[in-house]
């Protein structure tokens, strides 16, 4: 199978994964891979395994460049099963001298495969090993996004071999950022960050200071999911530090459910209001619109506003469901507003305003109410609640 040298007798062996279009309730419309890496020297070392069903083309991989049992050494960088479902298989076929993890790498593969008698290596935070003529320096990054998540470092190639950081959920026979379309990868990207990322903003934050201060020097990042930063690591790098503080850009969303139209109504009227103060605004029916997409407008979008008919005295399933998805990633730094219809009681927009609240957005109005169907006076209403949000943001921003 077609494998890539990303640098002299280091190679990617991974797989792509053509088919998967859902990743723990995220779209993957687009499919993705899981990147391992194959590192040649007076050691072998194997960078990370891919998901469990796409196993035989790791192995395949693995066999293109070297016999898999001349593998010395496995790297586990994160312990999420999309990079180690097909570690038992690979251990019992490579008979590592070492598995090299983190202390909580080392908890987590106990509890995932109960293998107690495999041959761990547990590396401390900075750690660094030599391979021959390369070292590896691994840099752990608890809770991004796992407990287990580490980083390897190669210092003689300026290698950052990144785990799930800086990657894209983008299936694609290319392997580097220069050969795809730039647009594209960088909304993927952007996906990745909103979706996996942004509860953990703070220690991204951390992260991209302390490899700055330490003065690392990165010529190509490689995650485990998309293509491999060869151009423009640059790049990525200032992304996540964009996104990473949660400024915000001039644009208001508004997100919105409805049973028979009238909170539609609502919405566009809304919308209204914002551009016509200048300002981007996007409608966004939770019907059509998957929540992770959502969620990566989200990202960057200063002012949010939620719309949603009352049903049994609560809210529709879709607006629930998104509410329970974005409080778990916790976006910050956003005013928010809501509205919506009603019939008799009308609790749907109170239930916004809580969740909002919890997470601390700052709330530019009580939040508009209509009875059954707007009239012409209340769609004017929500117009202004459009105005006095895009003012909102203009004044903050500018
Ligand atoms: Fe790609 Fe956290 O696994």
């Amino acid at each position: 199978m077609q494998v890539y040298e990303i640098k002299k007798d280091i190679y990617w062996v991974g797989a792509v994964d053509w088919t998967v279009r859902d990743f723990h309730g995220y779209s993957t419309y687009e499919g993705t891979t899981y990147n391992a890496f194959l590192m040649l020297g007076e050691k072998n070392v194997l960078f990370d395994t891919v998901k469990k069903n796409l196993s035989s083309d790791l192995v395949h991989r693995i066999r293109t460049v070297i016999d898999p049992e001349k593998i010395d050494y496995i790297v586990v960088n994160h312990v999420e099963m999309d990079h180690s479902g097909s570690l038992p298989q690979i251990v019992d076929l490579v008979k590592p001298e070492k598995i090299i993890c983190s202390k909580m790498g080392h908890k987590n593969l106990l509890d995932h495969f109960h293998r107690s008698d495999w041959p761990y290596h547990v590396i401390e935070n900075g750690e660094e090993i030599s391979v021959g003529e390369r070292t590896i320096k691994f840099i752990e990054t608890r809770m991004l996004h796992w407990p287990d998540s580490m980083f390897s470092y190669i210092p003689e190639e300026k290698l950052l071999i990144s785990s799930d950081a800086f990657g894209q959920h983008l299936g694609t026979s290319e392997r580097f950022d220069d050969q795809v379309n730039w647009e594209e990868l960088m909304y993927q990207a952007r996906k990745y960050y909103a979706n996996i990322l942004t509860l953990y903003s703070p220690l991204v934050r951390k992260l991209l200071k302390q490899v700055e201060d330490s003065g690392l020097e990165i010529d190509m990042i490689a995650p485990d999911h998309g293509v491999i930063w060869r151009s423009h690591p640059d790049k990525i790098l200032q992304a996540y530090k964009d996104w990473s503080h949660h400024k915000g850009e001039r644009k208001v969303l508004v997100i919105y459910d409805t049973m028979w139209h009238s909170t539609e109504k609502m919405a566009k009227a809304v919308a209204d209001g914002v551009e016509s103060e200048g300002v981007s605004v996007q409608i966004l029916d939770l019907s059509v619109n998957h929540r992770s997409d959502v969620m990566t407008e989200v990202l960057d979008a200063k002012g949010i506003i939620l719309g949603c008919s009352t049903l049994n005295n609560g809210l529709l399933p879709r607006m629930a469901g998104f509410l329970m998805y974005m409080r778990g990633l916790r976006p910050t730094n956003k005013f928010g507003a809501a509205f919506g219809s009603f019939g008799w009681s009308g609790e749907a927009v109170g239930l916004m305003n809580k969740a909002m609240e919890e997470m601390k957005f700052d709330l530019i109005h009580d939040g508009l109410k209509v009875k059954y169907v707007p009239t012409h006076d209340s769609l004017k209403e929500c117009r202004e609640l459009g105005i006095l949000m895009a003012r909102k943001v203009k004044e903050a921003l500018d």
